[in-house]
């Protein structure tokens, strides 16, 4: 038997909220099988998305996250912005208007006592019961940072994996967070490690967009490959590669290699100085000198990735 859930109540129907009675599963680390798989993940009017930014370490996961999410605050979305990395950097890259009080920077998934208080089991309770669908709907009040533009920050921190994937009392509060706000923004946007496999199936409506940033190297065409292979076991099926970092006409040579892997690029960011110097700061590239023109190919982006959503 690969894992044991006992399932005392169906967790949702697939469309809405969660039922109210407390869900409970014994922990295994190997994830639920039971949850549907996303019903009627059709097109709304409007295109509402939840886009996983991915990829090697490095190509610019973090910067991409911030400008898209900036972009699409500026054109009047309605922005939530989650840093799912074990080394949470995504405020920087985004920006804040002041003061950030040090309680809001403390990642969700090191908040022990949180986590057990919303579960019922602390954070990695192997063999225990706890609840899957603990309440959630308050934490991007307490813990959301504004950011610049009106984009909302939330620092998720390291989602734990294991084996397969890790079915655990932190990963089930992860979980149903990331499906919470799904509903609440318009565009929900992750900062990711290379991969998505440790974030399950999405279980909205939202089209799910898996964006795999590369650069101009080998290995990060190859990570873009096995991420794609995992974003396809999720269901997700609108999978694009975004150049970053290309210098003269290695945009064309990485382009090709995309296409041959099936991870069509859909936008290419050259090599800017003015990106690199903004880190060296410690500043948001956006705000720096020279950030309204990287601003401009995040708006550009944005649409190409709306395009995409909405196509076929
Ligand atoms: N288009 C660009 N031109 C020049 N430098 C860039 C560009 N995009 C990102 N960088 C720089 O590359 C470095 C890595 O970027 P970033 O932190 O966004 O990557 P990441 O994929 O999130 O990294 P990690 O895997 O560590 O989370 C930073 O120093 C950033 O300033
Ligand atoms: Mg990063």
């Amino acid at each position: 038997m690969p894992f044991l859930v006992a399932e005392l109540k169906p967790a949702r129907d697939g469309l809405g909220e969660p039922h109210q009675n407390s869900v409970y599963a014994f922990s295994l680390k190997t994830p639920p099988q039971f949850l549907p798989a996303s019903k009627g993940r059709g097109l709304l009017a409007v295109v509402e998305m939840k886009i996983a930014i991915t990829g090697k370490g490095g190509v610019g996961k973090t910067t991409i996250a911030a400008g898209l999410s900036r972009a699409y605050a500026r054109r009047g979305k309605k922005v939530i912005a989650l840093d799912v990395d074990p080394s949470p950097n995504l405020i920087t890259a985004l920006g804040v208007g002041g003061e950030v009080p040090e309680r809001k920077l403390i990642p969700l998934m090191e908040r022990d006592s949180l986590i057990e208080e919303r579960t019922g089991a602390p954070p990695e309770g192997y063999g225990l019961i706890f609840k899957l669908n603990p309440k959630v709907d308050d934490l991007l009040d307490k813990f959301g940072v504004q950011c610049k533009d009106g984009v909302k920050l939330l620092i998720v921190g390291r989602i734990r994996r294991g084996g397969q994937g890790c079915f655990c009392p932190a990963n089930a509060l992860a979980r149903r967070l990331v499906d919470h706000l799904s509903g609440v923004a318009d565009v929900l946007l992750l900062d990711m490690e290379a991969g998505v496999e440790h974030l399950g199936r999405g279980t909205t409506r939202k089209v799910e967009i898996l964006l795999t940033v590369v650069e101009p190297s080998l290995r990060s065409i190859e990570t873009a490959g096995r991420i794609k292979k995992l974003g396809e076991d999720l269901g997700i099926t609108k999978i694009f590669g975004v150049i970053n970092k290309y210098r003269d006409r290695e945009n064309e040579f990485i382009s090709t290699k995309l296409q041959k892997i099936g991870v069509p690029p859909i936008y290419s960011i050259p090599y800017e100085e003015s990106v690199a110097r903004a880190e060296l700061k410690g500043v948001s590239v956006f705000d720096a000198e020279g950030g309204e023109r990287i601003l401009e190919k995040m708006t550009e982006l944005s649409e190409v990735v709306e395009r995409a959503a909405s196509s076929g």
